[in-house]
């Protein structure tokens, strides 16, 4: 049997010194999305994840925590793996620098690239700016400010390990010319490529300034510079039992702010280390927002809670790729996800699914000669595998439109034609199989409706026909005027369960209260929920200074988050582990990103500066119902 090709795909690791946001998410989904559609092809795929954990940065923001910087570290890093869970992200390995076994490669590199004679000491003396972990030149920082991060740069003079860059400038260049994939997309490699040809400075690989990072082998006051250390997890990952076989990698996919790092400073340790260099970097734009990179530093981030609170994970992932061109900068808007979500997911696709299995539910289907799909797929092949997320969405969203039209064209709820109607089917078989590794859980149920799977197998035959059930709705309409995405969704929910329409209601009381003068009626009243819940965590919001978000026990299965303003009147200690009085059946909104399922009740004196809580005078269990 062949051997099955193998793929080696990463992420750069990120800095966990805050939550993970949308920039972080972007190349995390575009590696997942590769590595879903080479698992598709039916390859061996090893997709690489992680936290750079080690440097200044780190250790500073422990610090300011009141913790050391393992523990520190310990806290945020559940808050990537959290997220990429949201986002439906499959890696295969989650790698932290502080993992031993990445800290012995590090080391063992280390002391190979010193005995080649490729290290040696001397003293450095600097701007250097702690956000990047790196010197700046006063070319580049001409003010002394950092071009990124836009604080003034601080002078440093320290020991230190010099490992000689200078001497792989010519490699480097004959690397670049003789494969022009290794720097991607080739407007980005011109750049480096002039910047390399005007000479490189050897590079300070060590620090005595501070103690967070990996010793050197050779030099136990030194610790490894941070860039230095965290390049080599791509290496040290495939260094254990069984993962060999997937060196050198692939494609790291970074951001264009790193591409310095990874175009120039990893192919010198790889060449010196005499490992084999990995075939593409790939360097994507960045994500603005009104114009400014996203990101802790500009205190701008887009929190990935927030990015799914909009139009649920499927469509955040297809947006993120659809909006833009992946090399390229993209300036985020929650208006255009909204926009995507109506008119291209719920219009086209999510319309043509329901009426297609509507109809076969109704007439049945007829095999027939399926459509051709041979060039939609090897077009949206090409696309994909040369990273052109947005072409390849556009490629297939023309099939879809075609679909529409062939449908639209020839009635087949005037006809009956159920060949026609096959055809279409078979024709979302090969939509929903393309589109899985942008939204796995919509295709999937595509899949369940029109009985296949979601394999290169089936890509290549004809739908076989079966029993067809109408599909359940893909995509809920987002009301782009007032209502938070959520909420829309649970009041779809309860129209289609039969259950009480509540805006309806409310907009009665409230109709019913004006004729009243102000009053309303008991029965209206009577509808309001009022029940015991037991405050059982209290965070604060991470989008709004005066919002905690609660975690409530109300006697039910699962536990509700519920946003209170409370902040400038309670501290969390207060308010956790109380009994207070919330509203248990209001309709759930989005408040700054998150969703409330309910509401806590409390008293306010005239000019809001007191609020307090109101309290069962006894013990009551939770849930127990107010009358
Ligand atoms: N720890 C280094 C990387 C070491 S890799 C060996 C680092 N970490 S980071 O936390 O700052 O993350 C940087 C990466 O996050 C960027 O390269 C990019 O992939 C992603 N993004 C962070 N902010 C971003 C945007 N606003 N937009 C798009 N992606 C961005 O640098």
């Amino acid at each position: 049997m062949a051997k099955q090709q193998t793929m080696y795909i990463t992420t750069p690791i990120y800095y966990p010194n805050d939550i993970p946001h949308v920039g972080h998410a972007y190349t995390t989904l575009a590696a997942d999305i590769l590595a879903r559609w080479h698992t598709l092809q039916g390859k061996d795929v090893f997709f690489l994840t992680g936290t750079d954990e080690h440097g200044k940065k780190l250790q500073e923001a422990a610090q300011k925590a009141g913790k050391q910087p393992k523990a520190f570290i310990d806290t945020i890093v559940p808050e990537f793996k959290e997220a990429w869970k949201k986002l439906n992200i499959h890696y295969d390995r989650f790698i932290r620098t502080t993992d031993a076994d990445h800290e012995a490669v590090v080391q063992k590199i280390l002391t190979k690239v010193h005995k080649k004679g490729d290290i040696y000491l001397g003293s450095y003396e600097g701007l250097y700016c702690t956000g990047c972990e790196a010197y700046y030149t006063e070319k580049d920082a001409p003010e002394k400010k950092c071009p990124t991060h836009k604080r003034p740069l601080e002078q440093l003079k320290e020991p230190t390990y010099f490992f000689k860059l200078s001497s792989y400038q010519k490699k480097i260049l004959d690397h670049y010319k003789k494969h022009p994939e290794f720097i991607q997309p080739a407007n980005r490699a011109q750049e480096i490529i002039n910047r390399v040809e005007e000479g490189l400075q050897d590079l300070s690989i060590s620090r005595t300034s501070f103690k967070w990072g990996i010793p050197l082998p050779f030099d136990t006051k030194h610790v490894t510079y941070v860039w230095f250390d965290a390049l080599l997890n791509y290496y040290s990952a495939t260094e254990t039992k069984g993962k060999e076989k997937y060196w050198p990698a692939d494609v790291h996919f970074i951001g264009k702010d790193i591409l310095w790092f990874h175009a120039v400073y990893w192919p010198a340790i790889l060449l010196s280390a005499g490992l084999p260099l990995p075939t593409t970097i790939f360097a994507h734009g960045w994500w603005t927002i009104h114009n400014e990179k996203m990101g802790k530093s500009a205190g701008n981030a887009l929190k990935v809670d927030q990015l799914i609170s909009y139009a649920g994970v499927d469509s955040a992932r297809y947006f993120l790729f659809r909006n833009g061109v992946f090399g390229e900068d993209g300036d985020f808007s929650e208006q255009f996800l909204k926009e995507r979500h109506n008119n291209e997911l719920a219009n086209k696709l999510g319309n043509l699914v329901s009426r297609v299995s509507t109809l076969a539910e109704t007439h049945g289907l007829t095999k027939t000669k399926p459509l051709p799909t041979n060039k939609v797929i090897a077009q949206y092949t090409q696309e994909l595998e040369s990273y052109q997320f947005d072409k390849a969405l556009t490629t297939l969203f023309t099939f879809i439109d075609s679909l529409n039209e062939l449908i639209q064209s020839k009635k087949p709820w005037e006809t009956k034609d159920t060949k026609v109607l096959y055809q279409v089917a078979d024709g979302l078989k090969t939509v929903a199989i393309l589109l899985s590794p942008f939204m796995p859980e919509t295709t999937e149920k595509i899949a369940h409706t029109f009985h296949f799977e979601l394999t290169k197998k089936q890509l290549a035959s004809p739908l076989e026909v079966d029993t067809i059930k109408k599909s359940p709705i893909l995509f809920q309409k987002i009301d782009m005027a007032s209502k938070p995405v959520q909420q829309t969704k649970k009041e779809e929910k309860g129209k289609q369960n039969n259950s009480p329409e509540r805006t309806n209601d409310t907009k009665k009381i409230k109709k019913q209260e004006q004729a009243k003068g102000g009053k309303i009626a008991y029965d209206d009243f009577s509808k309001v929920e009022l029940k015991v819940g037991l405050i059982k965590d209290v965070k604060p919001h991470p989008n709004a200074d005066k919002l905690y978000v609660l975690t409530v026990d109300l006697g039910e299965e699962k536990t509700r988050t519920i946003v209170a303003g409370l902040r400038n009147h309670y501290q969390p200690e207060h308010l956790k582990g109380k009994k207070a009085i919330f509203v248990a059946n209001l309709a759930p909104v989005t408040l700054r990103g998150i969703e409330s399922d309910g509401m806590i009740l409390a008293a306010v004196n005239d000019d809001d500066s007191h609020v307090v809580i109101l309290q069962p005078e006894q013990d009551l269990p939770q849930g127990s119902k107010i009358r």
